[in-house]
């Protein structure tokens, strides 16, 4: 059946387990505090949980420096509660993808102590050397401003080591065979303990070529991405991997594979960047244009669409004044911004806590096609912390209630500290409080997600952008199995009165009922459907009445 595809209808969570529950008090969240919070996710309507690295590490890269791919980090727990865990999710129907940061390891990883220690060490090849400093040292550094170079001297070694990212992170040498082998190793293990998949970190840098004589654009290696695949499903016949891979469509086309026989999901993230800028001025005609340039061209290929994740809004990707029109309206002052290219805030301060702002956002995340990824702390409007350094301000605890630490912990000093006072703070925004209230953003996400699933046409259907002449509305449609679903979003601040035709002649005089309210919409005489969509409005409607709708979905 081809509905097995699970993740085509899932709804994904992503927390890293330092930051949503502790349960020994010693201000750091761990696994059998994430393990009592799986009723609270279940209920929130998550079908599945996307947990951060939680490997051991010297966590100088919160975690995306591991030194120990087969432990969990005992600050966390151990291998047992992470059983206990993924056991809990599965019998809640829950599945667990965790990330898989193998692109580099820590500079503690024993590997790279042997490798840089001994020339003769078997796993000196592990890692990509240079015994004299490379032209391009000073070049496609990832966070520039914060790390000069991609080369460093290591003393011990006597030659320079090629790092990607931040210069504890070593590149791994995943042209050697040894390494690929222990890379299916890592996954092999996390399946076995009942894993569903892989966030795969920083894919087009695992894939690419490594080397001093390498040029700007180094070769990528599409068949790797094959390999993990094809191992992936002979272990286990529904795992998947989710791909980080911030590129343009042409490329990520090739990261789906043409057969569909690589990555089956990767984040949308050319969507990401112009969904900023139609929430930024309200001009929604770049995001239409980034959907139609994203369509993936085969059956079980599958974006990944989210709002903010734990790293900067990236904006590299836009045009300069696109881009400016982002960073006037979402983070004007320097301290807001990052590595020269992005916005390090959440959501919710971005869009100054609107009601109406965050609906249309989160409405749209649940409508865009593909699968939609939420983030800790969103389904409360969680605020950041920006005395804190670099992305630091956007991983602060989960705020559960108004009590000591926001509820995430007892102890004196947790590892990051909770908002504390003002707008965002725990005293006022927490689960707790916003249980009880039934208008809630919280009860408000609840429902929408509910809605969301019941709506499969998202991720499995046929997406089309509906021509409008009014570039502040963005207009879906869906088609699936007969079924046919409409999404409609204002991004002005202004109400837009909006002409459409739902594209089939047969339609025309299908009634347009509304899926969270009572206001349906009927075509007028000429089969042109009409609505007025009040500032930042949105609406979900099914093409059809509902007696008939109930009688005839196939799901
Ligand atoms: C991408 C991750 O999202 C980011 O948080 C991390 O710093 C880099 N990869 C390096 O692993």
């Amino acid at each position: 059946m081809i509905t097995d595809l699970w993740y085509k209808n899932a709804v994904i969570y992503c927390l890293s387990v330092e930051s949503f529950m502790d349960s020994d008090g010693d201000g750091v969240g761990d696994f059998r505090g994430l393990a009592r919070r799986l009723d609270y996710l279940h209920g929130l309507g998550v079908t599945a949980i996307w947990l951060m690295p939680f490997q051991a590490s010297p966590g100088r890269d919160d975690g995306y420096d591991v030194c120990d791919y087969y432990n969990v980090d005992p600050r966390y727990g151990t291998l047992g509660d992470f059983v206990e865990f993924t056991h809990g999710a599965k019998q809640r129907g829950m599945r667990v993808l965790i990330d898989l940061v193998v692109n580099h390891t820590s500079d503690q990883h024993p590997w790279f102590q042997s490798a840089r220690s001994d020339p003769k060490s078997p796993y000196r090849d592990w890692y990509v050397w240079s015994k004299k400093k490379p032209k391009n040292a000073h070049t496609g550094m990832v966070f520039p401003g914060v790390q000069d170079s991609t080369w460093t001297y290591d003393e011990a070694a006597k030659a320079y080591y090629f790092h990607r990212f931040y210069k504890f992170q070593p590149d791994l040498n995943t042209a050697n065979p040894c390494v690929r082998a222990e890379l299916l190793k890592i996954m092999g293990f996390w399946i076995q303990l009942g894993v569903s998949g892989f966030r795969m970190d920083a894919v087009p840098f695992v894939i690419a070529e490594k080397g001093p004589d390498v040029g700007a654009e180094p070769k990528p290696d599409f068949g790797m991405l094959r390999a993990f695949r094809e191992f992936l499903q002979w272990r286990k016949g529904d795992s998947v991997i989710i791909g980080e891979a911030n590129i343009v469509p042409k490329e990520a086309m090739k990261y789906f594979g043409d057969d569909g026989d690589r990555l089956q999901m990767m984040f949308n993230f050319h969507a990401n960047q112009r969904l900023f800028y139609a929430l930024a001025s309200g001009d929604a005609e770049p995001l239409a244009r980034a959907l139609n340039e994203t369509r993936p061209r085969y059956g079980t290929a599958q974006w990944g669409v989210f709002l903010r994740n734990h790293d900067e809004l990236d904006l590299g990707r836009l045009e300069p004044e696109q881009r400016q029109a982002v960073f006037d309206a979402f983070g004007p002052e320097k301290d807001m911004q990052l590595y020269d290219r992005g916005i390090r805030r959440r959501l919710a301060p971005m869009l100054k806590a609107d009601r109406r702002r965050l609906e249309l956002a989160y409405s749209l995340m649940f409508t865009l096609p593909g699968t939609p990824v939420m983030r800790y702390g969103d389904e409360i409007a969680m605020g950041d912390d920006l005395a804190l350094p670099e992305r630091y301000c956007a991983r602060t605890p989960m705020q559960w209630t108004d009590g000591k630490n926001g509820g995430f912990s007892l102890a004196d000093k947790t590892f990051l500290p909770a908002i504390s006072g003002g707008g965002f703070g725990f005293q006022t925004v927490n689960v707790a409080e916003q249980r009880r209230d039934p208008g809630s953003l919280l009860n408000w996400m609840e429902r929408i997600i509910r809605m969301r699933q019941e709506i499969p046409e998202i991720g499995w259907g046929e997406c089309t952008v509906l021509p409008l002449r009014d570039r502040c509305v963005l207009a879906l449609r869906y088609d699936w199995r007969g079924n046919v679903v409409i999404f409609l979003h204002n991004f002005d601040a202004e109400p837009r009165e909006i002409t459409f035709r739902t594209g089939e002649k047969s339609e025309e005089s299908a009634i347009l009922t509304n899926l969270l309210s009572d206001e349906h919409c009927e075509p007028d005489e000429d089969g042109d459907h009409c609505v007025v969509l009040e500032g930042y409005g949105y609406r979900w409607f099914r093409v059809g009445g509902l007696d008939e709708i109930l009688r005839r979905r196939d799901v």
